[in-house]
């Protein structure tokens, strides 16, 4: 079965981000405004919707699916959702949770056909990770991750948003954890997505160089050529099975080898996480409720708009106004 969704730089899309919903349950610095507001729920595609968007996608060649937010686990009956999309047979199916509500969802996620988890971790310290999530707590999540591991999920990896001046100096701490817990763990640079007041933002770009720096001040990391088929380059360690990744959308652009695009809770379809480019998906799928041809002729046709490359500037110039939370990471 090949795969009919390529672009106009010869990129081949098999990886498709659903947002399921833009609610959360945390309200990260870096991702969400103090005062955010929601989508009316009618604007949101429905479980069906969504299912239905995965259908097509996969009819189309793509082999790789994660569900996103917000927070994808406070969706209601979003394990229906994941049983769904879990019998399509794919080569990779996984999601990405802030971990809040995991410790009771672990196990049946993996019950209902989810292969991998991916956990967002940003401080190991109950005070700060309230500061930076502004209302999460960290036993929770800590609690959310053994029950990850206990679930047998095929991955978990944990991903630190890193901000200057905010947790860059846990860097250390939070690599021991993932050792101790045999977690492979993602450092991002952050993105400049949302209006977000600059005192959130930190004190600037903390690159993925200097948190390597950090790193190698106490473990040797060795390039690898793994590939999750995400924007993570990888290293590992000398003594553990722990692999260590980058993501540097400022520091090593990697949108010449992007082979994903995004479909927004409300059902824009987003080529780039990096610019405003995007197809209304739901206008399409509510037009035509019993015939998929039409959709999916408007997914091939909306690769034409998938543009080059994003233009994150690393000087704090805000371009894309929606937030984190809109987008599905
Ligand atoms: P794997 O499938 O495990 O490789 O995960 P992933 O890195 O694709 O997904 P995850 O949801 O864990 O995202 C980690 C970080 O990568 C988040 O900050 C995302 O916003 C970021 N990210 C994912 N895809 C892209 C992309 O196409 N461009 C940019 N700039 N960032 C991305
Ligand atoms: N920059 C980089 N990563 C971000 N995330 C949320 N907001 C940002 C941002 N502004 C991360 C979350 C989560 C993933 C989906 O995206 O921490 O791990
Ligand atoms: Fe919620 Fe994730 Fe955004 Fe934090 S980063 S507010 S956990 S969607």
């Amino acid at each position: 079965s090949g795969n009919r969704l390529t672009d106009r730089f010869g990129r081949t899309v098999s990886y498709v981000r659903l947002s399921v919903t833009d609610r959360c349950d945390f309200r990260c610095v870096y991702c969400m405004s103090e005062d955010m507001t929601f989508l009316p729920k009618a604007q949101i595609l429905t479980l069906e919707e969504i299912a239905r968007v995965a259908r097509n996608f996969v009819s189309l060649g793509a082999e790789k699916i994660r569900l996103t937010g917000g927070e994808p686990l406070v969706r209601n009956n979003v394990l229906e959702l994941v049983e769904e999309i879990g019998g399509y047979g794919l080569r990779d199916f996984a999601l990405t949770t802030n971990g809040n509500r995991l410790a009771s969802m672990a196990q049946p996620l993996r019950e209902a056909g989810l292969h991998r988890v991916n956990i967002s971790l940003d401080s190991l310290d109950p005070s700060r990770f309230r500061e930076l999530s502004r209302t999460g707590r960290l036993e929770n999540v800590l609690d959310g991750i053994d029950a990850a591991r206990e679930a047998g999920f095929d991955g978990i990896k944990l991903n630190v948003v890193v901000i200057k001046g905010r947790n860059d100096d846990e860097v250390p701490e939070l690599i021991e954890f993932a050792r101790r817990k045999r977690i492979d763990i993602s450092f991002i640079e952050e993105m400049p997505l949302g209006e977000i007041s600059e005192h959130d933002r930190g004190l600037g770009l903390c690159t993925s160089d200097e948190v390597r720096d950090i790193i190698s001040k106490h473990h040797e990391l060795i390039p690898t050529t793994d590939d999750s088929g995400g924007p993570a380059r990888y290293y590992r360690m000398p003594d553990s099975p722990v692999r260590v990744g980058f993501i540097s959308p400022h520091s090593h652009n990697f949108c010449a080898s992007c082979n994903r695009v995004r479909v927004t809770a409300e059902g824009r379809l987003l080529l780039c996480l990096g610019n405003e480019h995007s197809m209304d998906l739901r206008r399409v799928l509510r037009a035509h409720p019993d015939n998929d041809d039409p959709v999916r002729q408007a997914i091939i046709g909306a690769m034409d708009l998938k543009p080059e490359r994003h233009h994150f500037s690393a000087d704090g110039d805000v371009q894309i106004l929606r937030f984190m939370n809109m987008t599905g990471g």
